[in-house]
């Protein structure tokens, strides 16, 4: 057969095997894995560089509306080219139903925002903050069959809490229909009592948001979590947990043989609540939920990282612009970090940022950060054997990685929305090189070479993961 694209000398790496051999390429696929693939249309040398299967990021936001007035920094061009740049071949986003709201509506809206835009392929999660009697029996078991096989629901914010019977109901549906439900756990009343006696007490700068949402809050909302889905008898993903508390509420689950499964991000392995003590509201830059702890904390991430009760690492990107009316220096954010919006910016400092600290470091080998970054996320939300891993069949969705090369995070070589990283100035080892999504190169050394409009909106299969015990 033809190829369109051999990739030659370098080392393939998947979550199991790492060895030296050709990839060759054809319509979008891999089709060839030998010690020398023959001749290809286009020839990429990979020499010194490892072959990884692009990133899957599983938890990123999108174009979601943020409330009066405060704007997300990044669109479906931007976000994926920024995901591109950081070595991500797929990206997965949510549609927000609004309360008051369609589903279906809100999946179609977020449809037509995509269409057209994405430089990588996306595919939709749900968020489902109104479930009514025709979400839950006529919209969501629909929407599943039409291929959007994961929702996450919060037991917090104001515009997106369900109470408990709501999350059982979810929990029930997604037990039935076997899809995934993802659950932000921290409670919402308990986090509404401490801020109001932070705010009484004149405490209100944006380093209050992580006193207000202390672990015993994360821990809580996760173990009842957990109690619900063991109720229901339904798999669940606990996403982005930010330290011990939780992981071990996650590791007690899976010890009792729930399937329950957790996701961790980069900022809970490198970032603290101290972060959000900068003067002059430079602590908002590192506003998200949950906040950031400690030290101790990021150990114990790592201990869950490396003791298999994480499967997924995610950025959990929800960009706004520092310097903005809209974003995190808007004029209520200066009387309350309450004001203050959740989120940062992370979907292209993700896996540089694990591979640095995690193989670069020597607490994790490189499959097990090709697991965590890109072939658990594929299997986990149903996009598996068609994406997340290096073998014949599989989309040649590839990051080229230069294990050796340092670099310094800075916002002038970052592509996304923000106008800031929370990571300016920190040190890595290990960069990717190039992108290849279906087989065509999108970026190339930190320049975008693809285009608006490549990137394909997928459906996603059932996930084994989410088929209850
Ligand atoms: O602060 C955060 N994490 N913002 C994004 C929304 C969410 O809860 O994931
Ligand atoms: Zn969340
Ligand atoms: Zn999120």
């Amino acid at each position: 057969m033809k190829l369109d694209l051999a990739i030659r000398g370098g080392t393939i790496v998947t979550a199991s095997d790492m060895y030296r051999a050709d990839i060759g390429i054809a319509g979008g696929q891999i089709v060839a894995i030998a010690n020398a693939v023959s001749a290809a249309d286009q020839e990429i040398d990979a020499t010194g560089l490892y072959v990884m299967p692009g990133g899957i990021d599983s938890h990123v936001h999108v174009s979601q509306p943020q409330g009066p007035g405060i704007i997300l920094a990044d669109d479906f061009a931007s976000a994926t080219a920024s995901a591109a740049a950081g070595g991500n071949t797929c990206i997965m986003p949510f549609a927000l139903q609004q309360r008051g709201t369609s589903l279906r509506q809100s999946v179609e809206d977020y449809r037509r925002l995509a269409e057209g835009e994405c430089h990588i392929d996306t595919s939709f999660h749900l968020i489902i903050s109104d479930p009514t009697p025709a979400v839950l029996g006529q919209e969501l078991p629909a929407l599943v069959k039409d291929g959007y096989t994961s929702f996450k629901v919060f037991m917090t914010y104001d515009d997106l809490v369900l109470n408990d019977r709501q999350l059982l109901e979810v929990l029930e549906v997604a037990r039935d229909e076997h899809a995934l439900v993802m659950v932000h756990c921290e409670g919402y009343d308990t986090i509404k009592f401490m801020t109001e006696r932070l705010e009484r007490a004149g405490k209100t700068e944006p380093y209050y948001h992580a006193v207000s949402r202390p672990e015993a809050i994360e821990r809580e909302a996760t173990h009842r979590a957990i109690s619900h889905a063991e109720l229901i008898d339904v798999p669940m993903m606990v996403v982005h947990v930010s330290g011990r508390e939780a992981m071990e509420q996650i590791r007690w689950a899976q010890q009792r043989g729930l399937k329950v499964y957790g996701e961790t991000c980069p900022q809970y392995i490198t970032l603290t609540a101290e972060d959000l003590k900068g003067l002059n509201m430079e602590g908002a830059k590192y506003v998200c939920s949950p906040p950031p702890r400690d030290t101790e904390s990021q150990a114990s991430i790592w201990d869950g990282i490396t003791q298999g009760v994480f499967q997924t690492f995610s950025s959990d990107h929800c960009p706004f612009r520092y310097h903005a009316t809209d974003g995190k220096l808007n004029e209520k954010g200066r009387t309350s970090f309450r004001w203050v919006p959740n989120g940062i910016p992370g979907v292209e400092t993700r896996l540089p940022i694990l591979f640095s600290e995690g193989v670069s470091k020597g607490r994790i080998t490189p499959q097990k950060f090709v697991e965590l970054s890109s072939t658990n996320h594929a299997k986990m939300y149903g996009l598996y054997p068609r994406k997340g891993s290096i073998g014949i069949g599989f989309d040649a969705d590839i990051a080229l990685w230069d294990p050796f090369r340092k670099e310094t995070i800075r916002q002038d070589i970052l592509h996304h929305g923000s106008d800031y990283t929370p990571w300016e100035g920190f040190e890595v080892t290990g960069w990717p090189v190039m992108t290849i999504a279906r087989g065509t190169v999108v970026m190339d050394d930190g320049k975008i070479v693809g285009s608006k409009g490549y990137g394909q909106i997928l459906s996603r299969d059932i996930s084994d993961y989410a088929k209850k015990r």
